[in-house]
């Protein structure tokens, strides 16, 4: 019989990090969609950024983060975010992880959107989630990990007192399985498949956070939701994202009038934050302008973006043009599952870490390449307690595979109407009206949030998760009557300090069935 002290289900930095640091001394194991490698920290362009360099420092990177952020961000859990994520990433470089350094050797440090100062470690150029996840994968490979590949996570297990006490999972054959231990661990990542365009891996659709809710787990700040100003987008479709290090390496932003667009829009222009950038995009694309990214002015940029080049060339962008077409997408979700300071939630036995909990180091706009950062400190300090709170007794057995037969539910809406709708009415810009017209589309389904979905095939359970998604956002959405960070509304557009300095709207409801 197989045994786990911890099971992780998710298999991004913050998972990776956490299992790393408890395979030292316990068995784990990881759950995950699909492949291990597929998720939005491999594919991470930019960076993490920490205050390593001489001439920065944690205070300084602490308060970029909570301007960005919109003072929205737990003060105290920023400052623990920055101090302690400069130790990960000396840790990191101890172990050699392979960062990008400069002809003196000293670490080639990138600049991107709200900093003060350069200050975002990479790897391979824009290459750095796929180099570090690879080198994280590397320190697990040890007989205390155990894979579970290509399993989607359905539902979480409760006991009659109301503890969690394991997951129940589907195959790729549709099979339903049961894994049992006393600390679930849900690193199951954001949400960004709620819209279209996404730079998210497709398999992101925040099923974590709704296996959450169904549980009765409490989830906040979900009108908070960051999209990216750079996609490449050619006739109207995205392609990938083009990461903000662009930006910071000198590219401008361009309309096709050849106007600078930023230019008394935010004093740091191109590098304002992502929420006021991808806003000023937006308009120009509604106004029926184009708008592109100006590399003109950066020097072997394809090597120091060897697979955006690659992706532009395959695409039929001529670099020598000197012109990169953009628009923006869905990016992070800074909200999620309720934690405390080492990622307990309110249920016993379920801990949520990286971008699936909300621990309140983003606020209401994330810094860039502080996601990174985020995964690698909340793994790390989960690691800790569990390591010194878990006791033997605590190991479980597996139980028996179960075999359902499935059925495939055919549901009264579809994926691609979530997200178009997702995107026009509770997307870069909300207003009461298009709030309105979705909560009535969702709830139009006459669906319940904690139907039985034992039966369910899995691309159906997807769907559905996202629909509960869906319902929540939309509903924050509508009840914060202010713009702040990543909400902005036309019809309350300033921030409201009077009435909403660090509110949140929290959502918590257990299934009356
Ligand atoms: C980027 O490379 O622009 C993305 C980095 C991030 O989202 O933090």
């Amino acid at each position: 019989m197989k045994k786990a002290d911890v099971i992780i289900v998710g298999s991004g930095i913050a998972a990776l990090q956490l299992a790393r640091t408890l395979s030292q001394q316990l068995h784990v194991m990881i759950i995950t969609k699909n492949h291990r490698r597929s998720s939005n920290s491999y594919m991470a362009q930019g960076g993490i950024a920490a205050a390593i360099s001489k001439e920065d420092h944690s205070d300084q990177h602490f308060i970029d983060t909570m301007i960005a952020g919109e003072w929205h961000g737990n003060d105290e859990r920023v400052k623990r975010l920055v101090e302690e994520g400069k130790e990960a990433v000396e840790e990191l470089i101890a172990l050699k992880a392979p960062f990008d350094r400069n002809g003196n050797d000293e670490f080639s440090l990138g600049m991107e959107g709200a900093h003060s100062t350069h200050r975002i470690l990479h790897s391979g150029g824009d290459q750095t989630g796929k180099h570090l996840i690879n080198f994280l994968l590397e320190t697990l490979s040890t007989p205390n990990v155990e894979w579970i590949e290509n399993e989607m996570a359905i539902e979480l297990l409760l006991n009659s007192s109301g503890s969690c006490i394991g997951v129940k999972t589907k195959n790729g054959a549709e099979e339903t399985r049961e894994y049992f231990s006393s600390h679930i661990v849900l690193a199951t990542g954001g949400a960004g498949g709620l819209y279209l365009p996404t730079t998210n891996h497709s398999s992101v659709s925040g099923d974590g956070l709704a296996m959450a809710y169904r549980a009765g787990v409490r989830i906040t700040d979900l009108e908070f939701f960051q999209f990216h100003p750079t996609l490449l987008t050619i006739n109207g479709k995205a392609i990938g994202l083009i990461s903000e290090a662009v930006r910071g390496a000198g590219a401008t932003l361009i309309n096709d009038l050849g106007d600078r667009i930023m230019e008394g829009k935010h004093p740091q222009l191109e590098l304002g934050p992502r929420h006021i950038v991808a806003h000023e995009i937006f308009i120009q694309n509604e106004s029926g302008r184009k708008v592109f990214l100006d590399i003109s002015s950066i020097d072997h940029f394809q090597s120091k973006f060897p697979s955006i080049s690659s992706m532009c060339v395959q695409n039929g962008i001529c670099l020598e043009d000197g012109k990169i077409p953009v628009s923006p997408g869905s990016h992070f979700m800074m909200g999620g599952i309720v934690i405390d300071e080492v990622g307990r939630t309110n249920l016993k036995g379920l801990y949520a870490i990286g971008e699936v909990a909300c621990s309140g180091v983003h606020g209401a706009n994330r810094l860039a390449s502080n996601s990174l950062l985020e995964g690698l400190v909340y793994g790390k300090r989960l690691a800790s307690f569990l390591i010194k709170h878990l006791k033997i007794e605590d190991c479980k057995e597996f139980s028996p595979i179960k075999v359902c037969k499935k059925s495939k539910v055919p549901l009264p809406f579809s994926m691609k109407e979530i997200q178009e709708n997702m995107m026009r009415y509770v997307g870069i810009i909300r207003e009461k009206k298009g709030l309105d017209a979705q909560d009535l589309w969702l709830k139009s389904t006459s669906m319940s949030p904690f139907e039985n979905i034992e039966d369910w095939d899995r691309k159906s359970i997807q769907t559905y998760f996202m629909w509960i998604n869906a319902l929540l956002m939309t509903k924050s959405a509508s009840l914060r009557t202010e713009s702040r960070g990543g909400h902005i509304r036309s019809d309350f557009p300033q921030v409201d300090d009077s009435n909403w300095f660090k509110k949140r709207i929290v959502h918590e409801q257990r299934n009356q069935r």
